[in-house]
This record gives C-alpha cells, structure tokens and sequence, in this order.
C-alpha cells in the first residue's frame, strides 16, 4: 500500500517494445505456439501487484493519484521468464566431474561409480536447513537476474526424509514452486530401487504432499524402471500430487506412453524420443518440456523439437538448472539454443518459457503474458528488439527486472 492507503501503482513508460504471446489459452501449440503481440512505444500500469493496463502511449489518459513511474526508453518488456524445471536446491559443486568429462569421461559413467547425482546428495546432506535456504535464495536471485520471475524446483538430492523435506521447505520458503523429486536416484543405504521407494512412499511422501505441488522421477537405465516409476507416480498422484517424468533423456524406457497413461503434466528432457513418441505426445495434454541447455552441457543430441510441434505436440522450455547436466540458469540461454539447435522461431520461444512453461506448473491464469489481470512480473530487456532475447548467444540482455508491480533488480 501507498502512504495514502491506495494500492502502490507502478507505471512503466516509453517502452520501445511491449510483447506479449498472443491469445489467451494455455498451453499454445501449432502456429499460435510463434504469435506474439508487439506493441511498439508501449506503457504498462501496475496496481496492486497485478497487471491494469497496458497499450501504445498516445493512447494512455491522465492516471490520478499516486503513481511510481520506470523510464521505460531503450527497453523492450516480455513477460517475467517461467523456468518450470530446475533443481535448485543442492549443496557444494561438481566442478571436478565437469573437468573429466571435459576430458572424455561420460556423465552416466560417473554415475555408475558413484558420481554424478549422489556426489550431490552426500554434500546436500551435509547442508542443513537454513544452509539449504542459504543456497535456494542465491540461486533464486541468479534466476531473477536471467528474467526469471516464477521458478520450480525439485528436491531429489536428499533422498532421505529430512534432507527432502528441508529442501522442499527452502524451495517454497523462497518463493518457488516446489516438485517432490523423491525418485532421482537410490541411494546407497538401499539395496536396490524398490526397497528405497518402500522406504520414501511410506516415510515421506506422507509430508511431502502438502508442501510439493508435482512429484517426479528420473526414468532412465541406472536410475528407474518403468514399473518402478509407475509404483511412485500412482502412490503420488493419490496423495494428490500433479506428476511430471523425467524421461528419455539417454533412452527410450516408455516415459512417454506412462506419462500419457496416468494424465502426468509433462515429460521432460525427450532428447531421445523417436516417432511414435513424438506422435503420441501430439495427441496428448502431456507438454513435452525440452531442455537444450542440458543436451548441450552433456554434449549429447538435442530433442526433436521441430518434429513436436509440427506435429502439434505441447512444447514449453526450461533451464534444467542443476550441478551436473545444466549449470546453467538463464533462460535467454535456452531461448538462442531452442533458436540456434531446436529450430524455434524467437516467438515460439517465447512462449514456450512463458504462457506453456505457467501451464506446467499450474499458473497460466496469472503468469506468462503482460495482460490485464496477470501478475506484474515483467523482464525489461536492454535491448532495440525483443528477439535480441534469443538473438544475444549469451548476452547480458535482462536490464531490470518487476516482480508483483515492483521493481526487483536493475543492472
Ligand atoms: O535433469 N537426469 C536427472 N537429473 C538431472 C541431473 C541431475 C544431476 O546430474 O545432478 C537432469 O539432468
Ligand atoms: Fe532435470
């Protein structure tokens, strides 16, 4: 509230651009997927935290009372970024597995001899929780700085009931929206798979439930089976849990035929789905959630995404934020990469990390576009033209960021 009791309003002014997906429907697919509205010399009005207006500047009447006005010249406004598939919470680094897979060392190797994932989860172990709180609030803040005003996060380098509990806590404590990850990988108290889900479904599902809005599971050789992972997402879902799957990302072990048989939200990663998977998908509400930024980091083949959506698959983009296969949280990254490798259009992009990434987590009827009603969470891009957003390979594009109709980061 202001001084005099009003709602604070905020006007953003003289902007080069304003754009926004087109529409109003979620998820976008087929050729809506590309339409964005531009408006050029736009403002944008902010009250109460949500959107009130927007339009070209000649067309903004006089506004009465008290009002906060940006110089919006010399910067374009897209949607605050939606990263929908991140795995934020996690102590320490795993720079030295960076290094020896740099030297040729294999990402499911370094796992197979206790690497990789459950590296991790000893040193997140090891954190406690207002260390883990520590972390998320950092990595939260690089998000926000890349444009990203709304993130998921996932638990899953705890594997044990207080480590995952602290981690969704930190998640939702810090503003995010948390995924009950309890089937990323088996740790090595368990002599196999099933005798860790026996354990997780019976110990900390029950508490998981209330603070996760999505559990997932990685269903992949070495990590899940199919069965298994149909066990967990099935005790999931009836503690009302949405479901998402992280499938196919080194092979196909029928994550997409599981994820469409139990309704899930997405299937992510994809990178070696095949024909029948990507048909399937296409007739399906499952969004398909390609992140390029991991394909890339592992040096492995990016996920067809053209194919998906000319097909008419439900695509959406996110960072896949992570120690191992994605340090990486710039979703302007991944909107060149779903450019330059994915073969999307800058619009496509753009929708995919907004109105369909909002779709995934549940809150496309208030995040994703700059239109009246919506949450005022806008990415003020320093740049002539909104494209430089996929069109900048690495730049540093973001010049400010609003979150609820305030200002939050400016560079
Ligand atoms: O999405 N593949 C499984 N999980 C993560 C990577 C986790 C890690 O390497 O720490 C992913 O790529
Ligand atoms: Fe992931």
């Amino acid at each position: 509230m202001s001084s005099s009791g009003e709602p604070r309003r905020l006007l953003l002014r003289d902007l080069a651009q304003l754009v926004t997906p087109a529409g109003v429907s979620a998820p976008l697919r087929g050729q809506p997927l590309g339409d964005v509205e531009v408006i050029e010399d736009a403002y944008l009005l902010c009250e109460g935290g949500r959107i009130a207006g927007r339009g070209k500047m000649r067309d903004l009447g006089g506004i009465d009372g008290e009002l906060d006005e940006l110089d919006g010249r010399g910067l374009c406004a897209v949607p605050g970024l939606v990263d929908c598939h991140t795995h934020a919470c996690f102590a320490g680094d795993r720079v030295e597995e960076f290094a020896l897979r740099a030297a040729g060392a294999g990402y499911e190797e370094l796992q197979a001899a206790g690497g990789g994932i459950l590296a991790t989860v000893q040193a997140t172990r090891a954190e406690g929780e207002d260390g883990l709180r520590t972390v998320v609030r950092r990595h939260r803040q690089w998000m926000l700085r890349a444009g990203t005003t709304t993130f998921e996060s996932k638990s899953g380098y705890g594997l044990d009931g207080e480590t995952e509990l602290a981690s969704l806590r930190a998640i939702v404590g810090e503003g995010g929206i948390a995924t009950w990850l309890g089937a990323h990988a088996v740790p090595t108290e368990f002599a196999d798979a099933d005798a860790y889900l026996d354990f997780a479904l019976a110990e900390v599902l029950p508490e998981a439930a209330p603070l996760a809005q999505a559990a997932d599971v990685f269903l992949e050789r070495g990590a899940f089976s199919a069965e298994q992972a149909r066990r967990y997402l099935l005790a999931c879902r009836e503690a009302g849990l949405d479901l998402r799957l992280h499938g196919d990302q080194f092979t196909e072990q029928g994550a997409v035929p599981l994820a469409i048989e139990l309704g899930a939200r997405s299937v992510d990663h994809l990178e070696a789905t095949g024909d029948r998977g990507i048909r399937a998908l296409a007739d399906s509400e499952v969004v398909g959630v390609l992140l390029p930024a991991s394909a890339l980091f592992l040096g492995r083949p990016m996920p067809p995404a053209r194919a998906l959506v000319d097909s008419g698959a439900a695509v959406a983009l996110a960072t896949d934020f992570n120690p191992g296969s994605a340090f990486c949280e710039s979703l302007p990254l991944v909107c060149s990469l779903a450019c330059v490798q994915l073969g999307l259009s800058p619009g496509e992009a753009l929708t995919a990390c907004t109105v369909n990434a909002a779709h995934v987590l549940r809150r496309a009827d208030r995040a994703g576009r700059l239109a009246p009603s919506y949450d005022a969470d806008v990415a003020l891009l320093d740049v002539p033209d909104w494209r430089y957003l996929a069109y900048h390979l690495g730049g540093d594009v973001v010049g400010a960021v609003v979150r609820g109709g305030q200002l939050v980061w400016r560079r």
